[in-house]
């Protein structure tokens, strides 16, 4: 086999080298890539080598166990090889290993690198010749940093404990030994164990609705036959309910949460034909939704086929739903075409976000998406003045760095400005054509941004120079800041909503603005385009003729106690500490500490909150708020 870049170094090759490669090749003595020198292309968020030996499918049987708080049982995997490589290489993250086994159960040599904190340790497997499938032996550690079990008093229900994983980035390593980058797609099955009362579900087809009853609970059974990123596998347990919202979708929350859950998202199947209509077939066969606890650090993850999300969504309204457009989207952007590795981010993110906004104009108007682009681009605006220069980069650069660290606001809004951009140069007749074809034509596939850079290129700018000049693309993936072109956006129902926020400044009492037709996104052009220093008595008359700090959506709660903190608004702090401590989404949880964190006083009284709900955080939620707080583990308490 040559691969491309095998071909390529031979087009490039001096005379006398060539003649050796060939000579080499011609007798089949040609040397396999040396193990221990890194690949060319090598994703620095792993240890795996698949140019040497790469995972194809993964199989696997997990007990969970409760009590213990450890997934254990065994990962089998399908492995394709250069001939002459000996050995496998897997990431692995605080697993215990406790076999590594191939044909017949024979045991098979294997050694675990040194521990990065960030990489984990790499599980390095010697092969014997000819094998193609092996079994790790292993149990997750009750700290492994993807997966959160709670307690009974941390669900809805209350009765029953639950546990998710969230492998984005890449935390897949802390509870499946498996090659971790999204490069290296895979298929699975699971044969998952759980608690009698309890049901199983993932990211695949399942196979079980009802499990099957051993005799140490029940078994759920799974299969994911398209090759994902590892990144996508998801599982969650739970006591879960499920109710159909459409032909191929539906919903699953605990039972008391999932009436209000099928009530929310009665317009997924509208969602789903409209991403259709705009970008081609939902590859994927079902579509549906798990609302999680609270402590789910993320608003949505698009694990394929079952969307896993945040309650904080569930505003009763469906004024929150833009974010199941966004996961929704992703099943073309991300899960489709993949980010080749984390600098790559910003074509994930960036393109749902765009197709995000185009999915919500189709189902509630321009007018609706205008609102929700504007809301986007002030957080873009807001988040460009702080930010270092060389994290305003689409194509970051991610060297050293957890990815995590990479994953601001900007591949998400910079990105989608940029798409927006295009479609505005290149019309969106043609925009829309090429996205389609785009999608087809690299489907579950890998894309980097030299890639997608030189596909559009062929596309649009062959014979355009001077129109690819005046878009400026270099800038927008290579640069920092937004680029003078970034389309200008005019939400007209913003207009009246700044008219009334003068009149509130200039002193009209808020009883008399016209708020009676405001959706949450006036609210919240509202609240931020306020001015952020407001005396006492203002605040007192914000808060009791609206009642935020009363109110039950979670975004506009949000943004008032933002407005709170800054203000030193006392009456809102109970109701700060119930935010804080009965929900954790990360992109609520940063911003709050961070403006406590600010004052003497305010550090005090966070990290008094903190100490009470860091147990409850997911662990992708406690490390940012370590950092901010200074928080560490054993002399924080
Ligand atoms: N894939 C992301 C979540 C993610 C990103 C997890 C990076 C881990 C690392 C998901 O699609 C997402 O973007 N969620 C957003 C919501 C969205 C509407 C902007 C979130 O959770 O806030
Ligand atoms: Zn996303």
């Amino acid at each position: 086999m040559t691969t491309d870049r095998q071909a390529t170094m031979l087009v490039h090759a001096p005379r006398a080298l060539l003649v050796l490669t060939l000579a080499s090749s011609a007798c089949g003595v040609r040397p396999a890539p040396d193990p221990d020198a890194p690949a060319l292309d090598q994703d620095i968020h792993s240890f795996a080598r698949p140019d040497l030996a790469r995972v194809t499918h993964l199989e696997l049987e997990l007990v969970a166990d409760f009590q213990t708080r450890r997934l254990s049982g065994t990962a089998t995997l399908e492995l394709e090889r250069m001939d002459g490589v000996r050995r496998l290489t897997l990431d692995t993250r605080d697993l215990d290993i406790h076999e590594v086994t191939g044909p017949e159960g024979r045991a098979l040599e294997y050694t675990l690198g040194e521990a990065d904190p960030v990489l984990g340790r790499p599980l390095r497997i010697t092969l014997p010749p000819d094998v193609r499938r092996i079994v790790v032996h292993y149990a997750t550690r009750p700290h492994a940093a993807a997966v959160q079990w709670l307690e009974p008093r941390q669900t809805a229900g209350g009765e029953h404990p639950f546990l998710f994983t969230q492998g984005q980035a890449i935390l897949t390593r802390t509870w499946i030994p498996t090659q971790d980058s999204p490069g290296i797609r895979q298929t699975y099955e699971a044969a998952i164990t759980v608690p009698d009362a309890l049901t199983a579900v993932m990211s695949a087809e399942m196979l079980t609705p009802e499990g099957e009853p051993t005799d140490s609970g029940r078994v759920y059974r799974f299969r994911m036959e398209e090759p994902i990123p590892p990144y996508l596998i998801a599982l969650a347990v739970g006591d879960l309910e499920f109710r159909t919202l459409g032909a191929r979708s539906g919903v699953y929350a605990e039972p008391s949460v999932v009436a209000a859950a099928a009530h929310e998202f009665a317009d997924v199947e509208a969602m789903i034909d409209a991403a259709e209509e705009l970008y081609g077939p939902y590859r994927w066969g079902r579509y549906d939704l798990l609302v999680l606890p609270p402590s789910f650090p993320f608003g949505g993850m698009e694990n394929p086929r079952l969307t896993f999300a945040t309650p904080t969504i569930l505003a009763g309204d469906r004024s929150l739903v833009s974010l199941v457009a966004h996961e929704l989207a992703h099943s073309w952007s991300g899960n489709l075409v993949t980010n080749a590795t984390w600098r790559d981010f910003w074509l994930n993110e960036g393109f749902t976000t765009y197709f995000e906004y185009r999915i919500m104009e189709e189902v509630y108007g321009p007018e609706y998406a205008a609102m929700l682009r504007q809301l986007g681009r002030q957080d873009l605006e807001a988040a460009l003045a702080e930010l270092p220069p060389a994290d305003q980069v689409l194509h970051v650069d991610l060297a050293g760095r957890d990815p995590d660290d990479g994953m601001t606001i900007v591949p998400y809004e910079k990105g989608a400005a940029f798409l927006q951009a295009v479609e505005a140069s290149v019309g969106r007749e043609r925009f829309d054509a090429f996205l389609r074809d785009y999608f087809e034509r690299h489907a579950f596939g890998p894309m980097t941004t030299a890639r997608f850079e030189s596909v559009l290129d062929s596309a649009f700018f062959a014979d355009a120079p001077e129109q690819r000049a005046a878009l400026g693309v270099d800038e927008w993936l290579y640069e920092p800041g937004l680029p003078a072109n970034a389309p200008a956006l005019v939400a007209e129902r913003f207009a009246r909503v700044e008219e009334a926020a003068r009149a509130f400044e200039a002193g009209a009492p808020p009883g008399e603005l016209p708020t009676a037709e405001w959706s949450t996104h006036e609210w919240l052009h509202f609240l931020r385009g306020l001015s952020q220093e407001l005396p006492e008595e203002r605040m007192t008359a914000l808060d009791s003729a609206f009642g935020l700090t009363e109110t039950h959506n979670s975004e506009v709660l949000f943004a008032w106690l933002r407005m709170a903190i800054r203000n030193r608004y006392e009456p809102a702090y109970p109701a700060l500490e119930r935010f804080l401590t009965s929900q954790g989404r990360r992109k609520f949880l940063e911003p709050l500490y961070r403006e406590l964190a600010a004052t003497d006083q305010g550090r005090a009284m966070a990290r008094r909150i903190y100490r009470e709900a860091r147990p409850g955080y997911h662990a992708v939620s406690a490390s940012t708020v370590d950092a901010i707080l200074d928080w560490q583990e054993a002399g924080g308490r």
